[in-house]
């Protein structure tokens, strides 16, 4: 094991550090020390040059654009494997080994999506207009006392019915503070629909769980639409120690009921710098309103006493394409062709902002590439799914990470309760 030495010039003295050797990625050094050895602490705000946790969850390698779950590439997982597949590698070490497996899994999560009566009533109560996202923190929140026992868990088999109860009831949560801030009756979930179906009909259901009818019959879900929000929660399973995760880790540092600490999380996750940008570059598209602008709102995001920002755009790891967002980009694509239509003009003012974003000086001095959040609103709306639905979506997709980040932390016997210090410049 490699050191690096510390050398205070006003003292002469000098501290030696241990390099800690990453499986992959630049090598780290052990900190943890630093002021019970040499007395003064690190200053980092945002946390750019700062490991706070071990992780083998995901690797992100932000000079190549690649994300990996589990040593997995997210390309072939999103290719190859659904959703539910994904989340049993993220929260229980493995991929499903066969089909047997991955339909048993599915199956479980159906069975365990119902919702207690009191949830609802409390969803009920909620006033029409209310985002989703706050409601569904509230309502994750008071999942804690429906599964108060969660708070001590102690074994594998405690985790894992923790894991699995959200997971399956997320897309329910969802569904119902979609619904209620719209006016709109409860759909139950129908036990006979996969986890990804089951998800677009409690949203799109008229009362008594009858779909559309059309002078051709019933619209059913079709499965190229199942596919496509299947690959779109695959792509946000999972990022790293990202501003959400961080928040789950840091809230269960402090021993809380696991369903706490995921609530904050939903919290952190609705700002427009994190998960909140996928309906702000909707929002944002519709507001450049026209190729030729486009132009024009370019030169606002360069502007250093503007505060527009070019949404969808940048990363705090990423200095190269973000890979979900080719794979999204292409799947926008893809599915246009295949009969999922998508908006045309939004898609070329996007495609323009790209194009002229990606060649002009700005944004390649500082490496800003588009996102994530970038193309998912344009196919998220092809899709029928309502704005507000789009970081609620995002929720859905990052609950098997952050219940496996938090299992992560609890289960390291050396974790302690986050505490970092303060530079201290007042009175
Ligand atoms: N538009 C214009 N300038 C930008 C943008 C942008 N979208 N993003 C970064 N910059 C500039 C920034 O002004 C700064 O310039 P300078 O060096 O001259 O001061 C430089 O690039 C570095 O930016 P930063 O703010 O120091 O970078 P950060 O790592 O702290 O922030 C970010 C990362 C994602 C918050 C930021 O890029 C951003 O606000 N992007 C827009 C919001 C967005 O799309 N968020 C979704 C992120 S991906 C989904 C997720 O995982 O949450």
């Amino acid at each position: 094991m490699g050191t690096i030495s510390l050398i205070n010039n006003e003292t002469n003295e000098k501290f030696d550090f241990n390099i800690i050797n990453c499986t992959r990625g630049p090598k780290a050094v052990d900190f943890s020390k630093l002021f019970e050895t040499a007395g003064i602490f690190s200053y980092d705000p945002g946390y750019g040059s700062t490991a706070g946790c071990e992780s083998t969850i995901s690797y992100i390698d932000g000079k190549k654009g690649e994300l990996l779950y589990k040593g997995h590439k997210v390309e072939e997982l999103v290719a190859k494997y659904k959703f539910t597949d994904v989340c049993k590698l993220l929260i229980n070490e493995e991929l499903p080994k066969d089909e047997k497996e991955s339909k048993e899994f599915d199956l479980e999560l159906r069975h365990r999506s119902f919702l207690h009566e009191g949830l609802i009533n409390l969803f009920s109560a909620f006033p029409d207009g209310a985002h989703p996202m706050a409601t569904l923190s509230s309502g994750v929140s008071v999942l804690s006392t429906l599964y108060f026992d969660h708070k001590d868990m102690e074994d594998e088999d405690d985790y894992q019915t923790m894991a699995r109860r959200i997971i399956a009831k997320i897309p329910t949560m969802v569904a119902f503070c979609y619904r209620n801030s719209v006016g709109a009756p409860f759909i139950y979930p129908d036990i006979q629909r996969s986890y990804v179906e089951n998800f677009l009909y409690m949203l799109r259901a008229y009362p008594h769980g009858k779909l559309k009818q059309t002078i051709k019959g019933t619209e059913e879900i079709t499965s190229l639409e199942i596919e496509a929000l299947d690959k779109i929660f695959t792509l946000h399973a999972d990022h790293g120690q990202n501003a959400s995760t961080t928040t789950v880790r840091n809230v269960a540092s402090t021993g809380v009921h696991p369903y706490a600490a995921i609530a904050a999380g939903i919290s952190a996750l609705w700002g427009p710098a994190h998960g909140g940008a996928n309906e702000k570059v909707l929002k944002q598209l519709n507001e450049i309103g026209d190729v030729k602008n486009v132009d024009k709102f370019i030169d606002r995001a360069k502007d250093k006493n503007d505060p527009f920002r070019l949404m969808g755009f940048g990363h705090r790891v990423y200095k190269n394409y973000d890979p979900r967002a080719k794979v999204l980009k292409n799947l926008k694509d893809e599915l246009d062709k295949k009969g999922i239509r998508m908006d045309h003009h939004l898609s070329e003012i996007a495609q323009k902002v790209e194009e002229v974003a990606l060649s002009d000086e700005y944004f390649i001095e500082r490496n800003l590439y588009p996102n994530v959040d970038f193309y998912s609103g344009i196919i998220l709306t092809a899709l029928k799914i309502p704005t507000q639905l789009f970081t609620p979506i995002f929720v859905i997709g990052r609950m098997p990470g952050w219940c496996a980040q938090l299992l992560e932390h609890i289960k390291n016997p050396h974790a302690r309760i986050t505490r970092p210090r303060q530079v201290y410049l007042g009175k």
